[in-house]
């Protein structure tokens, strides 16, 4: 039997904007995780596919085209030279969030990866793994920038430019995010779709909006790189004030973050595609509990405490 994991993610910095080809930030969540077992089965089954928290278990020659489980498994078996339907059952389990901006699905995709090649005996690169979750990460999303499968795969906090070489960060003061789920499903794609739309109707605008927001994720960078994470605070305000432009925040996000800000949050944004899922606070020294507490009264629906480091 082998099992693999995979952590959640947050976007710190730069969503929407990657996709644009602008730089943009993420780390690694730990303490949310998918998690794939492939076992093998009894004699004549072929390759099952059991996913107990949506309650299905099927065969993988039954899985529609566009079954992101079906095809991960069909890609990550091609890709080891696994020829014939082995009877395996590969079976996965996550407390990563549906539909929150937090990567559930590909952190689901980079499990199976590595279990399938646990059990298979191959040893796949960190980049082998993450290309083959990002073909997966097309039928989640359409046209997805590739930061999501990075983080998740490489388990670091990344800078990162679609098509470009993998930058991990090096975090030279931890600190301390507060994520928080405003309990409101927000598919990526849907988003994702949106400000594509916005962006055809008013390119000149667009552009100048993830240029602004390319300039924050470089700024960033420089104050995670030299230990500078108060300077990150006003950094989020920023950035969450150009990702309501470009009118993928919610009165469900806006008000979280008005609570974290209100609570001594040092700064305050939506996370991932928004609309609704996530928003992540920075909250400086002892500010942890108390922008905790004031998220969870005022009725987020999972509050997660994060080092980054
Ligand atoms: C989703 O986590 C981040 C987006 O920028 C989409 C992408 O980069 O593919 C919204």
């Amino acid at each position: 039997m082998s099992t693999a994991y995979a952590p959640g993610k947050a976007i710190l910095f730069g969503e929407h904007a990657v996709v644009y080809g602008r730089p943009a930030i993420a780390v690694p969540v730990g303490k949310v995780r998918a998690c794939a077992v492939v076992s093998p089965s009894p004699g004549g089954t072929g390759i099952m596919l059991s996913a107990p928290d949506l309650k299905r278990t099927y065969p993988l020659s039954q899985a529609a085209p566009d079954d992101p489980l079906g095809a991960i498994v069909s890609n990550t078996l091609a890709h080891l030279g696994v020829t014939g339907h082995p009877d395996l059952t590969v079976t996965v389990t996550s407390t990563i969030p549906i539909a929150r901006g937090m990567g559930s699905g590909t952190a689901i995709s980079v499990s199976i990866v590595r279990a399938l090649a646990a059990h298979f005996g191959a040893t796949l690169s960190d980049a082998e793994v993450s290309a083959l979750t990002f073909e997966v990460e097309k039928i989640y999303h359409g046209t997805p920038s590739g930061i999501d499968n990075t983080v998740v795969t490489y388990q670091k906090p990344v800078y990162f430019v679609k098509g470009q070489r993998v930058e991990t960060l090096t975090v030279k003061t931890p600190f301390l995010l507060i994520v928080a789920d405003t309990g409101i499903a927000s598919p990526t794609h849907v988003a994702v779709g949106d400000v594509g739309r916005k962006w055809q109707c008013d390119r000149e605008e667009c552009e100048a909006v993830f240029d602004r927001i390319g300039a924050v994720a470089r700024a960033a960078r420089q104050a995670i790189e030299l230990g500078q994470p108060a300077k990150l605070g006003p950094l989020m305000n920023d950035n969450q004030a150009l990702l309501q432009s470009l009118g993928v925040s919610s009165p469900e996000l806006d008000r979280l973050i008005e609570v974290a800000l209100g609570a001594g949050a040092a700064g305050a944004k939506l996370s991932g595609a928004g609309r609704g899922g996530n928003m992540i606070a920075l909250a400086p020294g002892t500010s942890a509990s108390a922008v905790e507490n004031s998220l969870v009264a005022a009725g987020a629906k999972g509050v997660i405490v994060n080092e980054v480091s």
